[in-house]
């Protein structure tokens, strides 16, 4: 056998599909009622009881989550379970102060790694594959996600970890792996090194690119895939819904990941009044767990940007690939600009490369946004090629984006580099 059988729910009607989910939700809301304090009190204020829940859309009658129910509850306050029957923490970093904290049951840790097996296979892995994990270990949740969805498939693993990206390419060519399982700006810079040991990355054993924890263009896709010779898919998720594998691109439509709606319930709201919006339209993606047992989380406002659509690949609905994150969104002069807008216009000049960064300054009370970006390897950001491609990059901003911006080229490495998450926008603007 050369391919991984779905798992019955895959394949299931639209109507099975409802009904699982609306058993699920009203377990789910009695669970959070009833043991986490924090939820309890939230659904009181709203004036609102688990039992009010007797169709999916009466989910809307309950409160958001956010960020800081979170932190106001750190570490451990939100659980729904008493902390000794956590088996795993996990914390995200934010910008300022403490860390978002999150915890698993071992069953939490067991859907994880099915959600995360899954996202494997509709990636397009096949029995006896060899995936290279360089996500980073540790309290982030992209390492140890993939790697226990990996193992749950029946994969061999390589647990390498984010960084040391000399020795990455060494192990990829000895050990041959056939997927990879890293930030896309990472795989670049992973590509660079290739490159740099005076080896063709179009070469090597990988076969596919499992991307993820950060925004990426459809042309950042494309990218890659030349650049590497392997099908690149989009995995989505985040640590306060669970940690990587909520969604996962099928390969065979590359059309925007399929969320898996058995295990997490995701609506589209107007940011701005929080009114659920008809799928289709644009709008924040709020999740709701259906099966977690230490966190539960209710409808949980992900600051992501994005739209529901129907099924392909499946009949579960996928999300459009994330444009960003409203964290992300600069306003430049009253014009709304997120870094993926000037990823696609860059990605179009063969003169520049895909290491870029949005440096946000003041200068007379006037925001300036300076698009920092490297010039192919071997191209001087002097010559007359490379200035050229920086002036139509500029036209081309101002005529698609709407901003006027500053472009500053920059030889090979002068753009900082990630391990993990690249940092898109460095705003020295003074608030
Ligand atoms: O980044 C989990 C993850 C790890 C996902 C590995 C995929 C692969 P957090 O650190 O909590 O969790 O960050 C979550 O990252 O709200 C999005 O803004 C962003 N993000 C994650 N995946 C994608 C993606 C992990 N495929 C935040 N496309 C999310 C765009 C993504 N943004």
């Amino acid at each position: 056998m050369n391919h991984f059988p779905l798992e019955p729910i895959e394949k299931a009607s639209v109507d099975e599909l409802r009904a699982l989910q609306l058993k699920r939700l009203q377990a789910t809301l009695r669970h959070a009622y009833q043991n986490s304090p924090v939820y309890r009190r939230k659904f009181d204020e709203a004036g609102v009881h688990p039992d009010d829940c007797k169709s999916l859309s009466d989910l809307a009658k309950f409160p958001f989550t956010t960020k800081k129910d979170l932190r106001d509850s750190y570490p451990f306050g939100m659980f729904a379970v008493p902390r000794e029957k956590c088996a795993r923490i996990h914390a995200s970093s934010g910008t300022t102060g403490k860390p978002t904290v999150v915890g698993y049951t071992l069953k939490d840790i067991d859907t994880w790694a099915t959600v995360v097996a899954r996202s494997i296979r509709a990636s397009g892995a096949r029995p006896g594959d060899l995936v290279h994990v360089s996500y980073g270990y540790g309290l982030f949740t992209g390492g140890l996600g993939a790697h226990y969805g990996a193992e749950k498939l029946g994969l061999t693993v390589v647990p390498f970890g984010g960084g040391q990206t000399e020795r990455q390419v060494q192990l990829i060519q000895d050990f041959r792996p056939d997927i990879i399982m890293v930030t896309p700006s990472y795989m670049l810079a992973i590509a660079d090194e290739f490159q740099r040991q005076g080896i063709d990355p179009r070469e090597s054993s990988l076969r596919i690119g499992i991307f993820g924890a950060e925004p990426w263009t459809n042309d950042m896709r494309l990218a890659i895939e030349h650049r590497m010779r392997i099908d690149a898919v989009d995995i989505y998720g985040l640590s306060e819904v669970m940690g990587p594998g909520v969604a996962n691109e099928c390969v065979e439509t590359k059309d925007g990941p399929t969320i898996w709606e058995d295990h997490f319930y995701p609506e589209i709201i107007n940011p701005e009044t929080g009114e659920p919006v008809a799928d289709g339209e644009m709008g924040e993606l709020v999740f709701t767990s259906l099966t977690k047992e230490a966190l539960p989380i209710i409808r949980y406002r992900t600051r992501d940007l994005t739209r529901l659509l129907p099924g392909t690949a499946r009949t579960m609905r996928r999300m459009e690939k994330i444009t960003g994150r409203s964290d992300d969104m600069m306003i430049v002069r009253g014009v709304n600009v997120f870094p993926t807008q000037i990823e696609e216009l860059i990605l179009k000049r063969p003169e520049l490369t895909a290491h870029y960064q949005c440096v946000l300054t003041r200068e007379n009370h006037m925001d300036c946004l300076t698009v920092a970006v490297e010039t192919r390897p071997g191209l001087s950001p002097d010559s007359i090629e490379a200035r050229a491609a920086a002036e139509l990059l500029r036209h081309e901003i101002k005529v698609y984006v709407g901003s006027s911006v500053e472009v500053s080229l920059q030889p090979e490495g002068g753009v900082e580099r990630s391990q993990g998450k690249a940092k898109r926008v460095v705003d020295l603007r003074k608030h």
